[in-house]
């Protein structure tokens, strides 16, 4: 592993500990599973979130929503690394929803504490849906109803 690999490895404990500091706010009087994300961006900010639940189940935001709205909040940027934990501060890992959320701003490569070990965005959601895939079919924008041509 060469000097600028060693620089650029993400500190995973660092990553756990704002993760845990998360969960410990997390607001899950339903499920009273409570869980906290915190991410590394590419600029080297820390962004984290914490579960909200709600009466209305499915109104529930999870951990990641936090955590990427936060990023989108203090400057955008990409995701290098990501850490999820649950109420014993042990890995957790993202529903596929949050996996599709992760992905619009994750940097090629970013890497992910799964319970089974770092893993790859590529290989918790390979084949995944992006905004080329969105170009490849999308029809062309419809003009505006004043400029169409009468005929
Ligand atoms: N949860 C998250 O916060 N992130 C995930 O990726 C998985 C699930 C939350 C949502 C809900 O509040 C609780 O965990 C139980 O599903």
């Amino acid at each position: 592993m060469s000097a600028a690999q060693r620089a650029a490895a993400p500190d995973w404990e660092r990553l756990r500990l704002l993760a845990i500091e998360a969960m410990e706010r997390a607001y899950a009087p339903y499920s009273r599973f409570k869980v906290g994300a915190a991410a590394l961006v590419d600029d080297g900010r820390l962004v984290s979130g914490c579960n909200v639940e709600n009466a209305g189940y499915g109104v529930t935001l999870c951990a990641e929503c936090g955590l990427v709205s936060e990023l989108v909040r203090t400057g955008g940027g990409r995701l290098t690394a990501f850490a999820c934990v649950d109420a014993r501060g042990e890995p957790c890992a993202p529903c596929g929803r949050c996996r599709q959320l992760l992905s619009e701003h994750a940097a090629p490569g970013m890497e992910l504490a799964m319970p089974g070990g770092i893993m790859t965005i590529d290989e918790v959601l390979p084949e995944r849906f992006t905004r080329d895939s969105l170009s490849a079919a999308q029809r062309p924008a419809p003009t505006p109803a004043h400029q169409e041509a009468r005929t």
